[in-house]
């Protein structure tokens, strides 16, 4: 493979120019590019992707199943009226409308720090976003890198989380984050609420990471609910230090991949509808967190 790879920040994440994914969405060149999202820590920024939504599809599926797959399960409903109508497997961003206003996607996804589908027992593995449309300033999607500020904790804090486990529940972010209307009943039975461990070891690098974000978790298992706070409170504002954090400004066709396993993000809603940005989204379906 030529093409040319740089740092994006100490620590984690890679950028890549120079290559077309076009000519090989499903084959051997996306195959080896796993191998490098790996190597750099789950983040990677590949520019210059002019990919149709199959070719996105395509190359996803060399990270593992997609939510929307067939035979696989769907994102929650509360956002089905943003997937694709063509595409299942693809999750919508957008701040426009079509013609007869119906949103053309999720307008202020994300925009709290969060893991993709952390609320589920097999929670996202890979996202996958494709900049189609992309403000001319604004609207920067920030990561937090969960393994880092782990291995920063001191030895006496990772001894203490390292039997806890956290509520994740869909419907922290439905109460908060969600117009009410939009928010299916469904999504808040249960079907979308799991248990995991604070401190996860990611199954392919051994690295540990730190699973808890303020978008989703809900609280600590076993713990009163003062505690809990304080607890998570400390870490919420310690796992988003500047030193974890990669910025992406995104240029048109950039196509960004990070690992939810130990990568949380934020998208940054600073601009507005006479700017647009429209994104389009597939989630690799990961595996039960341990
Ligand atoms: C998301 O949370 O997947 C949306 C991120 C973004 O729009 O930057």
């Amino acid at each position: 493979m030529d093409y040319e790879l740089h740092s994006l920040t100490p620590g984690f994440g890679a950028e890549i120019s120079g290559i077309d994914l076009t000519a090989d969405a499903g084959g051997n060149l996306a195959a080896d590019l796993v191998g490098v999202w790996r190597d750099a820590g789950g983040m990677l920024v590949i520019h210059d992707q002019d990919l149709s939504s199959e070719q996105h599809i395509a190359f996803s599926r060399h990270f593992g199943p997609l939510f929307g797959d067939p035979n696989e399960v769907p994102l929650q409903d509360t956002v089905s009226r943003y997937i694709h109508p063509d595409f299942p497997e693809i999750y919508r961003v957008s701040n426009q409308v079509d013609a007869d206003g119906e949103p053309t996607g999720r307008k202020g996804a994300g925009t709290y720090w969060h893991s993709d589908v952390s609320f589920r027992d097999r929670p996202a593995q890979a996202s996958i976003l494709h900049g189609k449309r992309v403000p001319p300033t604004g609207g920067d999607t920030i990561f937090a890198n969960q393994a880092a500020a782990y291995e920063a904790l001191s030895d006496s804090m990772k001894e203490m989380l390292a039997p806890l486990q956290a509520w994740h529940d869909f419907e922290v972010a439905a109460r908060t984050q969600y117009a009410k209307p939009v928010v299916v009943e469904d999504d808040m039975a249960g079907a979308n609420r799991a248990l995991h461990p604070i401190v996860r070891t990611h199954p392919e690098s051994g690295r540990k990471s730190l699973f808890v974000n303020p978008g989703f978790t809900s609280h600590i298992d076993g713990f009163a609910g003062d505690e809990s706070a304080a607890i998570l409170g400390f870490l919420y504002d310690y796992c988003i230090r500047p030193e974890f954090l990669y910025r992406h400004r995104w240029r048109e066709k950039d196509l960004v991949i990070w690992d939810n396993r130990a990568i949380m993000h934020f998208a940054v809603m600073n601009y507005t509808d006479d700017q647009p940005r429209y994104m389009e989204r597939c989630t690799v379906i990961g595996e039960r967190p341990v």
